[in-house]
C-alpha cells in the first residue's frame, strides 16, 4: 500500500536545509518547518529556500534541542543528529534532547527519517519514541525509520548493536 504523502514536515538540526528543502521540491502540496541551534544554519537554509523558490513553504527557525519545540503536530520530521559538539570527540548529548523532542513535534502517529553513521548507537534511545527500523544501509550510512504510532509496543524495533546507548564516546567516522 502507498504511504500517503505527508503534509507538515520538520527538519531538526536543518544545517543548510539540504533535507528539508529537497523534501520541498518533492512535495509540492507541503509545509516544512527547518530548525537549527546555529545562527549561520539558519540563515544559510533560509538564503537556500529563497534561492529554490520554496521560501513560501519553508519557513526556517532558531531552536536548541534543548528547549521545547515552539510548535507541535507535523506528521513527518527529517534528521540528521548533530553528534558533535564542540570538537571531534562524539558528544551524543544534543542528539538525545533532539530525540526526545520528536514526541512533541510529531502528532501520535507521526514519523521519523534519521540518517546517521552507521557506528552511531541511536537505536535503544529512538526505541523510547516508538518502532524504530532500519531500512538502509550503505557505504557508512544507515537510514532508520521511527514509527510513532507503534509506541506502545515498545521496543520492538532494531536495538542498538552495542552497549554504548548514551553520553560521550569515540566513533572511528566522523562526517561532520
Ligand atoms: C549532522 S548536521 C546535519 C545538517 C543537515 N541536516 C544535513 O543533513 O546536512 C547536524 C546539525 O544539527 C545542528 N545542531 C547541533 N546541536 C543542535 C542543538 N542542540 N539543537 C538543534 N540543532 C543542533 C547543527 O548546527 C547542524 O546543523
Amino acid at each position: 500500500m502507498r504511504e500517503k504523502a505527508p503534509k507538515r514536515l520538520v527538519d531538526l538540526g536543518c544545517g543548510t536545509g539540504v533535507l528539508g528543502l529537497v523534501a520541498a521540491r518533492l512535495l509540492p502540496e507541503a509545509e516544512i518547518l527547518l530548525v537549527d541551534a546555529d545562527a549561520r544554519a539558519v540563515e544559510c537554509a533560509r538564503r537556500n529556500a529563497v534561492r529554490l523558490g520554496v521560501e513560501g513553504r519553508c519557513r526556517v527557525l532558531w531552536w536548541d534541542a534543548r528547549e521545547k519545540p515552539p510548535e507541535t503536530g507535523f506528521d513527518f520530521a527529517l534528521v540528521n543528529p548533530p553528534f558533535h559538539h564542540r570538537g571531534p570527540e562524539v558528544d551524543l548529548a544534543p542528539a538525545l534532547a533532539l530525540f526526545q523532542s520528536l514526541a512533541v513535534w510529531l502528532k501520535r502517529n507521526g514519523r521519523a527519517l534519521l540518517v546517521a553513521n552507521r557506528t552511531l548507537p541511536y537505536e535503544a534511545p529512538l526505541a523510547r519514541q516508538g518502532e524504530v527500523v532500519q531500512v538502509a544501509d550503505v557505504r557508512g550510512y544507515k537510514l532508520l525509520s521511527l514509527n510513532r504510532s507503534a509506541r506502545s509496543s515498545g521496543a520492538r524495533g532494531r536495538k542498538a548493536p552495542g552497549p554504548r546507548s548514551g553520553g560521550s564516546s569515540r566513533s572511528p567516522i566522523r562526517s561532520r
